[in-house]
């Protein structure tokens, strides 16, 4: 033939293998792609820049070419569509298979956090107070010497001092609070109204001192009690039902007197030994009895302070009365727990933390 038919049907047919061996070699959807526009693409598919020949045939000639060329190019388009719809099915499948889950293996339980045994003894024992109606307050751990000492009755000569070894910063006379005391006057100091005072200030304190029972940080919680009538029987009730409500009625509580400069009467509260149950062992040193905390009938001098300071007399010694207690919470957890060494609490060692209920 010379009408350019049969040429053309030599390369539908060459096409059309060269095709097929392609499409075999492609694994994703990018080269199918490329493929596509090479064959059957508008600008430069292969199949398109033959169709554009026909229009050089004879009407005869190009009649039987055009058929041969549409039926390529569905065939080819017929194929595409196929390799597509099995690349994606592929993808799905490889993907499924990745995110396997075998259902059939046992859970993984994800360990419980807990209350450190620290936060769970100040919590317990802010529980008791909040439910005799008292209230929480915050003071600062940067104190300053009046606060600290001067208004609680300690010039700067006295021997209390000599007590609690002070950490003073570099700047403005100002040191980290030796006790949460400084609590009591900055609190009546905020508070210059008629006083009915019933508070606890619990939070962290620091002192020059490190061995197994004393760490250079530790945490009290003061209570301070201001009104009228308020006596020393209010103060042995109160701190008897504390201790009984924290560690249970059964052990006996007993007051000794002692010295405080911001109390008089000043008493040392003691708690029957929790470990031996007042046999003596060696938590209580066979004494049978924990110092557990100390309290007094707060000092006439500490009310003159404020009432110095704030210029005018608001907490009237002549009229109001009132009572104090400090104790230290790492006592209060060592105690309950049985634990001899206080710095088993800061080293967050989870062998030891994992001892506490949560
Ligand atoms: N501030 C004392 C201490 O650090 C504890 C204390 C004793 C507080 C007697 C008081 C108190 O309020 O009346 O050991």
């Amino acid at each position: 033939m010379s009408d350019g038919s049969g040429e053309l049907k030599d390369k539908v047919r060459a096409l059309r293998a060269e095709f097929d061996r392609e499409i075999k070699a492609v694994r994703d959807s990018s080269a199918l792609q490329a493929l596509r526009d090479r064959y059957v693409g508008r600008k430069a598919g292969a199949v398109t820049a033959l169709m554009k020949t026909l229009g050089a045939l004879t009407a005869e000639a190009r009649r039987q070419a055009g058929q041969d060329l549409n039926r390529l190019k569905d065939e080819v388009e017929q194929a595409l569509e196929t390799a597509k719809a099995s690349l994606e099915s592929n993808l799905k499948e490889g993907r499924l298979a990745r995110e396997r889950v075998d259902i059939t293996l046992p859970g993984r339980i994800p360990p419980y956090g807990r209350r450190h045994p620290l936060t769970a003894a100040r919590e317990d024992l802010e529980d008791i107070f909040l439910a005799m109606g008292y209230e929480i307050f915050d003071g600062p751990e940067v104190e300053d010497d009046y606060h600290c000492f001067e208004a609680l009755n300690m010039p700067p000569d006295h021997p209390a001092r000599d007590m609690q070894d002070t950490f003073y910063l570099a700047e403005g006379g100002l040191l980290l609070r030796t006790h949460t005391s400084s609590g009591q006057i900055r609190y009546m100091l905020n508070n210059p109204h008629p006083p009915d005072v019933r508070i606890i200030c619990p939070g962290k304190v620091y002192r020059r001192d490190d061995d197994i029972t004393h760490s250079p940080m530790f945490q009290q919680i003061e209570g301070l009690v201001v009104g009228k009538g308020i006596t020393l029987g209010d103060l042995k009730g109160t701190i008897e039902a504390f201790l009984h409500a924290l560690f249970g009625a059964q052990f006996p509580v007993r007051f000794r007197p002692s010295y405080f400069p911001y109390t008089e009467p000043s008493v040392e509260v003691d708690l029957g030994c929790v470990v031996c149950g007042g046999k003596g062992c060696r938590v209580c040193k066979q004494t049978g009895w924990l110092e557990i905390m100390g309290s007094g009938m707060v000092h006439p001098a500490v009310f003159e302070a404020v009432n110095a300071r704030l210029g005018r007399v608001v907490y009237d010694p002549e009229e109001v009365t009132g009572f104090a207690f400090g104790l230290g919470i790492e006592r209060v957890a060592m105690v309950r727990h049985g634990i001899d060494n206080i710095r088993l609490f800061y080293e967050s060692d989870l062998r030891f933390l994992e001892q506490f209920p949560g």
